[in-house]
């Protein structure tokens, strides 16, 4: 008698795609990212990997975060992160265009690298020749033993366990929390945050992954919603502040797997330009959790709906404002705003998942994408 094993299903582990399945894994795959790192309770953040350049970390002049696609985003959030926490001044910039451009770059520079697979060719030229200059090299990769990983001075693993998907989940969120724990741990050796903020955030770390498997339980909620919206042909995220980055890994997310035009924007930018966009067949997902730019987020509600745009809202639980203006919502739970990307981000993850499926595609495998472009 024959036996049909179907190896790829077992894999799956019962989800019809890895990147549903990469998607659920979050509240573990964070989870592991804080082991042996961070013990709220007792006050106190370990980052092995970092420990013996700490002097150079927290003296340095500058950050420059160096990365491309959704590690790039990222870098953007941490951006925020590290400027609020650290006052240290810090640059994004896509690996391909540093690389390139002959950037100014010398001791006293830190560089962090943020690659899920750390082979990312752009990526790895580019902190090669910043090494060159005398910049110091932190890598954040996923892939232990990576050409990233290897090529840093120092680092921090994501430890997010192997991602399968092409358009990248958990690895993100995984990116997140290490490069939230490394800004926590320069501005304590700093002295830039205060013993309170620093508990606080401890604590909220502490419980960002149960507040990620409560987003989760949104899925049904956001298939619907992904019904309603999938034949749309053109989508508009907008966020500002920390959930701007969030915004634009959402469009990216939808891009890649639904083949649907997104783009994603800072919430105010949006009058000058996309707001040509707007009108009654345009959705517009805003993430619009409570934090200090909550307003204003409001405010860009308004304009949006004066023009019959459909809105799409994250929001805080609790929220009862923005709930009676726009047409869908998606409630998260609330956190602190330099943790909320971790949480906000997962229901658009999932929205472009379910449209993405729901049009059909190979959701795991998007057309003319590779998972690790180690080519330029
Ligand atoms: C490719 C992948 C993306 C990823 C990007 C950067 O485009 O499809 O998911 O964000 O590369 O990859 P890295 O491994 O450096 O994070």
């Amino acid at each position: 008698q024959k036996l049909d094993i179907d190896l790829a299903a077992i894999e799956k582990g019962g989800y019809d795609h890895f990147m549903l399945k990469e998607i659920f894994e979050q509240p573990q795959t964070i989870h592991d990212s804080l082991r042996g790192r961070l013990d709220a309770p007792k006050g106190t953040l370990t980052l092995g990997g970092i420990r013996e350049h700490m002097d150079l970390l927290k003296n340095a002049k500058r950050i420059i975060i160096v990365a491309c696609g959704t590690s790039w985003h990222a870098g953007l959030v941490a951006e925020y992160m590290i400027e609020e926490l650290c006052r240290i001044p810090v640059e994004v910039e896509y690996a391909s265009e540093f690389r390139y451009r002959n950037p100014v770059i010398g001791q006293g520079d830190v560089i962090i690298a943020v690659s899920q697979s750390g082979e990312t060719a752009d990526t790895l030229v580019a902190i090669e020749s910043a090494k060159q200059k005398g910049a110091i090299i932190l890598g954040v990769c996923n892939v232990v033993g990576s050409s990233i990983a290897r090529m840093s001075d120092a680092g921090a693993y994501t430890h997010a366990g192997p991602e399968i998907g092409v358009a990248s989940t958990k690895a993100f969120t995984a990116q997140l929390t290490v490069l939230a724990l490394i800004g926590l741990k320069v501005a304590m050796e700093r002295g830039s945050i205060s013993g309170q903020r620093f508990q606080h955030l401890l604590n909220e770390m502490d419980q960002v992954s149960k507040k990620v498997a409560i987003a989760l339980k949104l899925n049904d909620h956001v298939k619907e919603i992904a019904e309603k919206y999938k034949d749309a042909r053109d989508f508009l995220y907008l966020g500002r502040g920390y959930n701007f980055p969030v915004a634009l890994e959402g469009a990216l997310k939808l891009k890649e797997i639904s083949y649907i035009h997104a783009e994603g924007y800072p919430a105010a930018e949006m009058k000058h330009g996309p707001i040509a966009l707007v009108d009654e067949n345009l959705p517009v997902v805003i993430v619009a959790t409570k934090d200090s730019f909550y307003e204003k987020v409001v405010s860009n509600i308004q304009e949006i709906k004066a023009r019959k745009g459909k809105v799409i809202a994250v929001v805080t639980e609790g929220d009862t404002t923005i709930p009676p203006m726009v047409d869908d919502v998606i409630v998260v739970p609330a956190a602190d705003e330099l943790v909320a990307p971790i949480i906000s981000v997962i229901p658009l993850q999932l929205l472009a998942y379910h449209i993405g499926v729901s049009k059909g595609y190979d959701v795991d495998k998007p057309r003319n994408l590779a998972k690790s472009v180690t080519v330029e």
